[in-house]
C-alpha cells in the first residue's frame, strides 16, 4: 500500500503533493488555511472525500478568524460536496462550543477533524466490503480517474472495492482510463494499484469502447463528487462517456461513494455546480504546448451521469439500486 496521503502533525498538515506523482513522492507542509486552500485548488490534494478531510484540518489552522477561514476553504472547488459537508460539520462543532477559549476550541476542532478523517477510513472499508460482492474471480474491471487511497481518508471508494476483492483472493484485471486532461488515472490510479501489487493495465480514455467490445470488462466502478437525490452523479469529466459505452455493451456501471457525497438538497444532476478549470490544462498539459496559441478551449472538470445509466451506488450503508431516492 501507499504511504498515508493526509497526515496531521499536531500543529500542521502534511499532504502528499499529488501534482508531483508518479515522478516524486513528496509531502507538502500546510501551516495556514491559505496553504491548505492553495493545495486544494492546485490539486495537490484532490478527490472528494480527501478534499473534505484536508479542509477540516485546514479550519484548525485559522483560529484567528474562523468564519473567514471556512469561507476561504469553501471557495476552493465547487463540485465535490464532501468539502461543504466537512466544513458544515466543523461549523456546527464551533457553534456547539461557543464561549470556550481559543486554545480549548482548537483542541476540540482538531478532534473533530480527526474524527472526519477516521470516519472516512471506516466508510471506505465498508464500501469495499459491500462492493467486493459484485466482483467475481477473473473479472475485468474498468475505472476512471482516481477514487483510491489518494482520494480519501482510507483505502478509497471505487479502488477500495477492488482492494477488498483482491484481499479476498479474487483475481482481477483492472483497466485504468488515463483521465485527460490531468491524468489522474495514469499518474495516480496506475501508481497506487501498482504499489498494491494489482494487475493494472493503463489505457487512453478513447480506448474504453474498444476494451469493452473486446469483452475485457465485466464491471465498471467509479467514484463520485456529488450525487443528487435522484442518483444523478457528478464525477470526473469522461465518466458520462464511459457510462454510455457501458450501456451499449451491456456492462454494469456502478458508483462507489460515502453518503457524505450525496446532496439531498438537489433533486437532480442539472443543479450540480460544475467546476471550470484553466485552459492551460489542455493547451499546455504538464508544461508542453499542445495546442495553437489563442485557441478556444472548454474545460469542465466534471460531468453528470444520469441515474438511469447507473446500476447501483455502493455506500457504507449498502448498495442502493434504482430507483434512487436519497431523501
Ligand atoms: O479533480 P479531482 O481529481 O479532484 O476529481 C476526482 C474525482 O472525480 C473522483 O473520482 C471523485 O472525487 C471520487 S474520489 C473517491
Amino acid at each position: 500500500m501507499i504511504p498515508e496521503p493526509i497526515v496531521w502533525q499536531g500543529d500542521f498538515l502534511q499532504l502528499i503533493d499529488q501534482t508531483k506523482l508518479p515522478e516524486e513522492l513528496i509531502y507538502l507542509d500546510c501551516k495556514t488555511p491559505q496553504d491548505v486552500a492553495a493545495a486544494i485548488k492546485r490539486l495537490s490534494v484532490r478527490g472528494a472525500p480527501a478534499i473534505g478531510v484536508a479542509a477540516a484540518y485546514g479550519v484548525t489552522l485559522g483560529m484567528d478568524n474562523l468564519d473567514e477561514t471556512i469561507d476561504l476553504l469553501a471557495s476552493t472547488r465547487p463540485t465535490a460536496v464532501n468539502l461543504f459537508w466537512a466544513l458544515e460539520r466543523m461549523r456546527r462543532c464551533i457553534s456547539q462550543h461557543q464561549g470556550m477559549n481559543l486554545d480549548q476550541l482548537r483542541e476540540i476542532l482538531i478532534k473533530e477533524a480527526c474524527l472526519i478523517h477516521e470516519d472516512d477510513k471506516e466508510k471506505c472499508r465498508k464500501i469495499g466490503e459491500f462492493g467486493a460482492s459484485l466482483i467475481k474471480d477473473g473479472d475485468g474491471v474498468l475505472t476512471h480517474c482516481n477514487a483510491g487511497a489518494l482520494a480519501t481518508g482510507g483505502i478509497g471508494t471505487a479502488l477500495g472495492v477492488i482492494y477488498t476483492a483482491l484481499e479476498q483472493g479474487k483475481r482481477i484485471q483492472v483497466y485504468a482510463d488515463e483521465t485527460r486532461p490531468l491524468l489522474q488515472g495514469a499518474r495516480l490510479t496506475a501508481w497506487e494499484l501498482k504499489a498494491a501489487g494489482a494487475d493494472v493495465t493503463l489505457i487512453c480514455d478513447n480506448m474504453a469502447g474498444v476494451v469493452m467490445r473486446e469483452g475485457r470488462i465485466n464491471l465498471i466502478i467509479v467514484g463520485a463528487d456529488r450525487i443528487a437525490s435522484n442518483g444523478d452523479t457528478a464525477n470526473k469529466i469522461g465518466t458520462y462517456s464511459v457510462a454510455v459505452l457501458a450501456e451499449k455493451h451491456n456492462i454494469p456501471f456502478f458508483v462507489a461513494a460515502p453518503t457524505s457525497t450525496i446532496d439531498i438538497t438537489l433533486s437532480d444532476g442539472s443543479m450540480i455546480p460544475i467546476e471550470q478549470r484553466a485552459q492551460e490544462e489542455i493547451t499546455r498539459g504538464f508544461g508542453k504546448q499542445t495546442a495553437p496559441d489563442n485557441i478556444k478551449v472548454y474545460n469542465p472538470a466534471f460531468d453528470v451521469t444520469p441515474h438511469e445509466l447507473i446500476k447501483g451506488i455502493i455506500t457504507e450503508e449498502g448498495i442502493a439500486e434504482a430507483p434512487y431516492s436519497f431523501l
